[in-house]
């Protein structure tokens, strides 16, 4: 029985036949047909990567540069289909590499698997305590690459659900430059039966949880209040951007709907680089959402302050931004090193390890935060979308190449955003 237009078979069929059955039954206009379909390798690559593949959709991938990062000059690759995204982190890195750029930390590659058991008996707990060692043992013959890389197995927490009775057990394990659920699913697996028997339950399930609370990575700055003078309108100075932005601060952690904006536009940045390294995203998202919410109340993942006090002068203050979050993100395994065009991302990158990826990933998202933040209390974030508003407008219209940045320029002079405008403006252009 089919249930949609296409035959039921369809994820059986190899990739030609899928593509010729998906030209056939929507038709799809040469440009759309183009957009999805690249070279036959790379649909190859795709194939592999999922089911039932008939192509791929090319984000648009830039590169944001200028980024000061530990005190070191880097490009950050971004994938993003926003406009402003990559120019608002540039222009971020920009003002904060005259406050020394970006200092940054992260946690060991320490992740939890989760084996949820039923009809465990309490006096039962403290066998499996005992048999930690064992336990740990049975992990480390699954992992032998990451033990081998000085990963593994490293503890094992158990806590009981209070309405359901599950024991939940947790294992705690090292992953090092993967990002890790391949590895965690497989070591939860493996020792499922052995805390059956031992536990003298049944086993529900088991998987990573992408919680990854113990793989947090984090970032700050300070920059002189002086050096944010050229953000503000005229005349409104370095130490009024500064409060602006410490205000906004206080308000995402008071107000919970402008937290979530708040954090969205974080993750503008970091979902970014998650994406162009192809980590798994979600994953990522999950993990920073849930740690936002941690307290019970949704709070901003940043925070900013004045160093220094209000009674100095503003030449001495400083505005402190800093971020945290769990970032599950690996440098190699999965999709990520696999793929040309990961290969390429983490090439600009300089091939960092898992740990200095997500201590990158940290930076941006703080610069994403600090460019938006400050773009709306200092006036709003409309002008610099509506360029490349304008741009999509012209390239609506027909416009190419050269043709697209005049076009675009004449329709944000004159302020008339609609595709009839591009269009009439091209014509013009075109000696119509
Ligand atoms: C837009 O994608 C992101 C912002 O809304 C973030 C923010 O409000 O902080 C500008």
């Amino acid at each position: 029985m089919s249930v949609g237009p296409l035959s039921e078979k369809f994820r059986k069929l190899d990739l030609s036949q899928r593509q010729e059955q998906i030209r056939r039954t929507y038709d799809p206009q040469a440009e759309e047909w183009a957009a999805i379909c690249t070279e036959s390798s790379l649909d190859d690559l795709s194939d592999i990567m999922v089911e039932a593949a008939i192509g791929s959709v090319p984000v648009p991938l830039g590169v944001a540069t200028g980024f000061l990062i530990d005190g070191v000059e880097l490009d950050i690759p971004m994938a993003t289909e926003e406009p402003s995204v990559i120019a608002a982190a540039t222009f971020a890195a920009r003002i904060l590499r005259q406050g020394g750029g970006l200092s940054t930390w992260a946690d060991e590659s320490v992740m939890t698997a989760q084996i949820f058991l039923e009809g465990v008996p309490a006096e039962a707990e403290s066998r499996l305590r005992q048999e930690e060692g064992r336990i740990g043992t049975l992990v480390n013959r699954a992992l032998p690459g990451m033990k081998a890389r000085g990963g593994g197995y490293r503890a094992m927490e158990l806590s009981r659900l209070p309405e359901s009775g599950i024991l939940v057990v947790g294992l705690k394990i090292d992953v090092r430059d993967a990002m890790g659920a391949n590895a965690l699913n497989t070591a939860a697996e493996t020792v499922k039966p052995r805390l059956e028997a031992l536990g003298g339950g049944e086993a529900v399930m088991c998987i990573l949880s992408n919680a990854a609370r113990d793989r947090r990575a984090g970032a700050r700055f300070a920059l002189p209040v002086s050096k944010l003078s050229a953000l503000g309108p005229g005349g409104m100075g370095g130490a009024e951007v500064a409060r602006r932005i410490v205000l906004a601060s206080r308000i995402a952690a008071e107000e919970e709907q402008r937290a979530i904006t708040h954090n969205k536009g974080i993750m503008n940045g970091i979902s970014a680089v998650v994406l162009a390294t192809m980590n798994d995203t979600r994953a990522v998202e999950a993990g920073a959402h849930a740690w936002a919410a941690r307290s019970g109340r949704y709070q901003p993942l940043s925070r900013y302050r004045l160093q220094g006090g209000s009674e100095r002068s503003s030449e001495e203050q400083a505005l402190e931004g800093e971020i945290e979050l769990p970032l599950a993100v690996g440098s190699l395994g999965g999709a990520v090193g696999f793929h040309p065009a990961t290969r390429l991302a983490l090439r600009v990158l300089g091939f960092p390890d898992a740990r200095r990826l997500s201590r990158i990933i940290a930076a941006v998202g703080l610069a994403q935060n600090f460019a938006a933040v400050s773009a709306l209390v200092t006036g709003g974030i409309q002008r610099g979308h509506m360029k490349l508003h304008a741009a999509r407008l012209a390239y609506q219209a027909g416009a190419r190449g050269e043709e697209v940045r005049r076009v675009a320029e004449a329709v944000a002079r004159g302020g008339r955003y609609s595709r009839e405008e591009a269009a009439a403006i091209l014509e013009q252009l075109r000696g119509g």
